[in-house]
């Protein structure tokens, strides 16, 4: 595989947990400005790719490469300032807190002076700067009208574009969207995918989604898994139409469309 002109690239990538194998011998690649979805059945691996390139899960083998070039993988703390920033499946934005105050919890690698007391505590440059990129990711998001609420009254697709916007404040060169549409509505899914659309003239996104219309409306390319293999990748039309991912997904019975 060439990685020359990839932002970011993972090369024979192997997972396990205790006798599970979850990922084996695993390749993708993303581009500059990009989208590139990552697609499969239940428990096909998805995540666990995401956390290995995110530094939650140590691989059994494999390489990453960033800007073509390899490079270790991650530490968890390390991935602002390598460019790369992500959402979680699930949400996971603190309730006590404002929306505005959990977005600027997402600008760690702007913070001279420490994560909370610089977000959160005082008052002085940082948090100037803090507080301005935040309203900036709020608005990327069409959300600043919600930046005084508190996280815990919010509707679930508000949470969801506060989870973006949180993930935007570091401006990272890579997004990783874990399952972004997963529980909206169709009028929410539609502002998403535009969204989405949207952020690749100052990034590449990287996306877990089931909902194959959000797949299909905004991935450039897929990658197919199942049982932890790359089955198929592609365009989307090339994907939808391959055998081996139509039998996949009806072994699955899990056509979310
Ligand atoms: N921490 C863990 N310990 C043990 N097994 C795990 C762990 N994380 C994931 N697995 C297993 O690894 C496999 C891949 O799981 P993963 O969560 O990556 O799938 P997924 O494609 O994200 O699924 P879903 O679409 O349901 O989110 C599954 O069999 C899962 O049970
Ligand atoms: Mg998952």
């Amino acid at each position: 595989m060439s990685t020359e002109n990839s932002l970011l690239a993972i090369s024979g990538l192997t997972v396990s947990f205790g006798g599970l194998r979850a990922l084996s011998d695993v390749h993708l690649e993303v581009k500059p400005g990009e989208v590139v979805g990552l697609i499969g059945p239940n428990g096909a691996g998805k995540t666990t790719a995401f956390n290995a390139i995110c530094g939650l899960v140590k691989p059994d083998t494999g390489e990453l490469f960033l800007d073509g070039h390899k490079h270790a993988w991650p530490q968890p703390h390390h991935l602002s300032e390598l460019g790369i920033a992500r959402t979680l499946q699930g949400v996971g934005l603190f309730g006590d807190l404002t929306v505005l105050e959990n977005v600027m919890l997402g600008a760690q690698k702007f913070s001279h002076s420490g994560l909370i007391s610089a977000a959160l505590g005082r008052t002085g440059k940082d948090e100037k700067v803090l507080r301005e990129r935040a309203q900036t990711a709020l608005e990327r998001v069409y959300a600043t009208g919600i930046a005084d609420r508190r996280a815990d009254t919010l509707s679930y697709p508000d949470t969801k574009r506060v989870a973006i916007a949180r993930a935007l404040v570091s401006e990272p060169k890579i997004l990783m969207l874990d399952e972004p549409a997963g529980g909206l509505g169709q009028q929410d899914i539609e502002w998403m995918n535009s969204l989405i659309r949207n952020l690749t003239a100052q990034m590449s996104v990287l996306i877990v989604e089931h909902h194959m219309d959000v797949v299909m409306t905004v991935c450039d390319r897929l990658y197919v898994l199942n049982f932890g293999e790359v089955i198929s990748s592609g365009t989307a039309d090339i994907v939808r139409r391959d055998p081996a991912v139509i039998a996949a997904y009806l072994g699955a019975s899990k056509v979310n469309s």
